[in-house]
């Protein structure tokens, strides 16, 4: 089975490609350089050339902040780009995965999403990412739209390698308390995505780390775990004053993925065990 994975050089393209690399799959892995994703003939082409049974889509513009006031780009890569490789797939007969956020819902609900819930994206960067999914809804039968959150892998720039660097380098960092997310390892999501497309059932999913925390929680078991001695200091959204609003309330249920019968991700507290583990054996 051949298997095109866009954004191969990402966070979660590199993971995903690891994944897909075993066994009797033939990986095509395309970064942003080998194809972009935006321009809608040269995917066509490519996939035509490719001929892939699945593409797996980690390709997305996901400069939260920047998007705000440049909105063109993530319109262009999280939007139509979607939309190019739900049109190609659907020509050719392929199935895509296509990865999707929390960023979709404005995080208001008291309770935690689940894949039934309306969007109502609050930022730009959400809106780009919910109509990719429309996109893709309404382009293409055979795909799996898979939302996650709070991700983190060797791999990429992230919350947990920004506040590691942070954490070594100061006496004191203030990290925003008032919003709850799932971590979500990497490597176990690549995992996920790759069970969920044994299943044969289409549909939208969430896939994410086990249990909640909020950014402080989350930045304090890594201080802990890592013997890094800052003082973390717990501060509002507002205090922070990120230019996109992000949701208070991030938490993804796996509903559907239950109902399959799908084992849970990992708890978030030991995908960090396992992010830890990693970067010490990268430090070598
Ligand atoms: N990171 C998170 O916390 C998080 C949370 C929820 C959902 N997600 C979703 O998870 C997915 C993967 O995220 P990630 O963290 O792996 O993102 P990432 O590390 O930023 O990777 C995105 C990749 O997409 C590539 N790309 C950008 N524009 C492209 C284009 N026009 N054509 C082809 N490739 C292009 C980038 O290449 P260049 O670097 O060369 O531009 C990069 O390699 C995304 O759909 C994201 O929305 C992420």
């Amino acid at each position: 089975m051949k298997v095109v994975v866009t954004g191969a050089g990402g966070q979660l393209g590199r993971e995903v490609s690891a994944v897909f690399s075993v066994g009797e799959v033939e990986l095509v892995p395309l970064t942003s350089a080998d194809l972009d994703i935006t321009d809608a003939r040269t995917v066509m082409a490519r996939l035509q050339a490719e001929q892939p049974a699945l593409v797996i889509n980690a390709a997305a513009y996901t400069a939260v902040d920047a998007c705000e006031d440049d909105p063109a780009p993530a319109w262009g890569v999280n939007a139509a780009g979607a939309w190019h490789l739900a049109l190609a797939c659907r020509e050719l007969g392929t199935t895509l995965v296509h990865m999707s956020t929390d960023y979709v819902f404005d995080g208001t609900l008291s309770r935690p999403y689940t894949e039934f819930d309306a969007t109502a994206p609050a930022s730009v960067y959400g809106r780009t990412k919910d109509a990719g999914e429309q996109l893709v809804r309404d382009t293409l039968d055979r795909h799996y739209i898979v939302r996650t959150s709070w991700l983190h892998g060797r791999h990429g720039g992230n919350f947990l390698s920004t506040m590691l660097r942070l954490g070594r380098e100061r006496d004191q960092v203030s990290v925003v308390n008032d919003q709850r997310g799932c971590p979500t390892f990497a490597d176990d999501l690549a995992q996920s995505i790759a069970e969920l497309v044994g299943t044969g059932a289409y549909g939208t999913y969430h896939r994410t780390g086990s249990g909640s925390c909020t950014w402080f929680e989350f930045a304090r078991a890594a201080f802990d775990r890592a013997d890094i001695a800052v003082q973390v200091l717990p501060i509002t959204t507002e205090q922070f004053g990120a230019p996109a609003p992000r949701p208070a309330n991030s938490v993804l249920e796996n509903t559907k993925a239950n109902l399959l019968g799908l084992d849970s991700l990992r708890p978030w507290e030991e995908g960090l065990d396992r992010f830890l583990a990693q970067l010490e054996d990268q430090r070598g």
